[in-house]
């Protein structure tokens, strides 16, 4: 069956998460993230992934942006920065209005034009989904932008990945679900999803149920990939 569907995760996957904290380094307002930015971007992004898996197991969902500021506390703490009130709301505009990774706009253009239609799965609650989409400049180049808070549980919940078929209209082996999140493709691919893996930071395999039938370094060589497999 020909992939008819591209979906993307958004964070870390179309989204640059580590944009904020680099930003934020960057600002002559924030020098004490000279050092630290990687460690407590890192953390952040750790501690709300966590989050996001507990919650999903006990049933007690917030979204989201909750969860983001929850995990930015955390790594606030870590780091010996709680309390700089002003560098927390700076790190958190940053997040609500991430760039996109260099070859994401080609990409998606290049789906589009060869008839693929391409759609958001994300954690992400509608509010920061559609602050990113305008931020990165990708504002028209999705058929769906579908957040967990429709179902109200995180990924990697098959309530989430079911959502879909539905919303685009095609059957489960017509998609290619693309994430940089090992968990994210190896879960979505135990779904039954066709996947692709982007792992930018060369780590190994995630060993879940689920295994992604493609790996790529970056989304520069998505569309020829599908092209390829369609044409197969
Ligand atoms: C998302 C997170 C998992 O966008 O990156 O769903």
């Amino acid at each position: 069956m020909p992939v008819s569907a591209c979906v993307f995760d958004a964070y870390g996957t179309l989204f640059d998460v580590s944009a904020a904290a680099r930003e934020a380094a960057n600002e002559p307002a924030y020098p004490e993230l000279a050092g630290t930015w990687q460690s407590l971007a890192e953390l952040w992004r750790d501690k709300q992934l966590q989050y996001t898996w507990l919650r999903a197991v006990t049933g007690d969902h917030i979204d989201f942006w909750q969860v983001t500021q929850d995990g930015l506390d955390y790594a606030l703490e870590a780091t010996g920065l709680a309390g700089h009130l002003e560098l927390r709301e700076r790190l958190l505009q940053l997040y609500f209005n991430l760039t996109a990774y260099p070859e994401v706009p080609a990409m998606l253009a290049d789906l589009r034009a060869s008839g693929l239609k391409t759609a958001i799965l994300s954690n992400g609650s509608p509010d920061m989904l559609g602050g990113a989409i305008v931020s990165a400049g990708l504002t028209g180049q999705f058929d769906a932008v579908l957040s967990v808070e429709d179902v109200r549980i995180f990924k990697p919940a098959a309530k989430v990945y079911a959502m879909i078929e539905t919303a685009l209209d095609v059957a489960r082996d017509e998609v290619l679900f693309v994430s940089s999140n090992g968990w994210d493709a190896g879960c979505a691919s135990g779904f039954g999803f066709e996947t692709a893996w982007v792992n930018r930071l060369k780590a190994p395999m995630d060993r879940l149920a689920g295994t992604p039938q493609h790996t790529l370094s970056d989304l520069s060589t998505l569309a020829a990939l599908v092209a390829e497999r369609n044409h197969a």
